[in-house]
């Protein structure tokens, strides 16, 4: 089975899949044009990406082309309908990376509450502000609103509540059965923004959840609370962020994630939120410690393997019956 990898990808799964007997391609720098023609050219059966894009346009010039693999868990990269229209199958990893993601949702939580990027700072500049820097609210008994109950919101309250944390949730369906391991309760969506001192969210990307939150929401949120986003950059209306901290209705933010978020490989961000005071950023890194790539490694080996030797598909998004259709 040929294989071509067009994004950045763990080397242990590089060597797994060679010894799984695929014809292996790397080529990070792959993308637009460049992965059309590499598509063609290669006659690859299966495509490998991480934040590399993939178009309706390259899906159906791709002559031997039947799975694409996202090497994470949302696959808002890729054009999932022309790929169901064009026979080609999209699988993803969930779960590998949820701790990762967690993790980092936690630090920021941390970071915003200790202003931990601004006392940094003055201290490169030469300047000790104990006094203005001694006013953290703390996280314990504060309460946590976790828009979006899936594998990371779960990974999340776990954490949250090892720093005795109040974890709420909004979603469109109630997880009953983690509520009852973890003790938490559903909310609706406006309750939860009128509650929350923290609202982190975990939901998909995409039309659906396009500016979730954006005046309206952002007006409900308490003046002292903080909003952490490690999703998808379009689910905040970031001009409504911006506005809202400026005048003082929010306290601030942090984004791993942002509506101008520059492709694999490139390297000017110009997306102007970071540079509103009380917002923090980070480089769309929530995914990327060690054994998160490691694990999405190995889970994306697995779906080539399982695929290559007995047809089936795992964490496979467009059902058959679309393809099908
Ligand atoms: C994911 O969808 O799992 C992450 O956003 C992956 C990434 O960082 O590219």
């Amino acid at each position: 089975m040929k294989v071509l990898i067009a994004d950045a990808f763990d080397k242990s799964g590089i060597d797994a899949l060679k010894q799984a007997g695929c014809d292996v391609i790397v080529n990070p720098q792959l993308k637009d044009d460049a992965l059309r023609q590499a598509l063609k050219e290669t006659r690859c059966q299966a495509l490998i990406v991480r934040s590399t894009k993939v178009s309706a346009d390259m899906l159906k010039t791709a002559p031997a082309l039947e799975l694409v693999i996202r090497a994470g868990s949302g696959v808002d990269t890729i054009d999932v309908a022309a790929a169901t229209d064009c026979g080609v199958r999209v699988c993803n990893c969930p779960g590998t990376n949820s701790v990762a993601v967690a993790e980092l949702t936690m630090g920021l939580m941390i970071a915003l509450d200790r202003k931990i990027v601004d006392e940094t700072d003055d201290l490169r500049h030469g300047l000790w502000k104990k006094q203005e820097y001694s006013k953290a609210r703390g996280l314990k008994g504060r309460t946590l609103g976790i828009v979006g109950l899936g594998r990371i919101g779960y990974e999340v309250t776990k954490r949250a509540q090892a720093f005795e944390m109040n974890v709420v949730y909004s979603d469109v369906i109630a997880n009953e059965k983690v509520e009852r391991e973890l003790g938490i309760r559903k909310v609706p969506f406006e309750k939860l923004l009128e509650e929350s001192d923290f609202v982190t969210l975990h939901v998909p990307g995409g039309a659906e959840t396009k500016h979730m939150i954006g005046r309206e929401q952002l007006a409900l949120m308490k003046p002292t609370a903080f909003l952490i986003n490690c999703a998808r950059g379009g689910i905040v209306d970031e001009q409504a962020l911006a506005d809202a901290i400026e005048n003082g209705k929010l306290a601030g933010a942090a984004m791993d994630v942002f509506e101008i978020e520059p492709g694999a490989n490139e390297k000017e961000f110009k997306d102007p939120i970071p540079k509103v005071p009380h917002v923090y950023g980070t480089h769309h890194v929530g995914a990327s410690t060690e054994q998160a790539q490691a694990a999405v490694a190995e889970e994306t080996v697995r779906i080539v393997r399982t695929y290559k030797e007995s047809g089936e598909l795992l964490h496979c998004v467009n059902k058959p019956a679309e393809v099908l259709a």
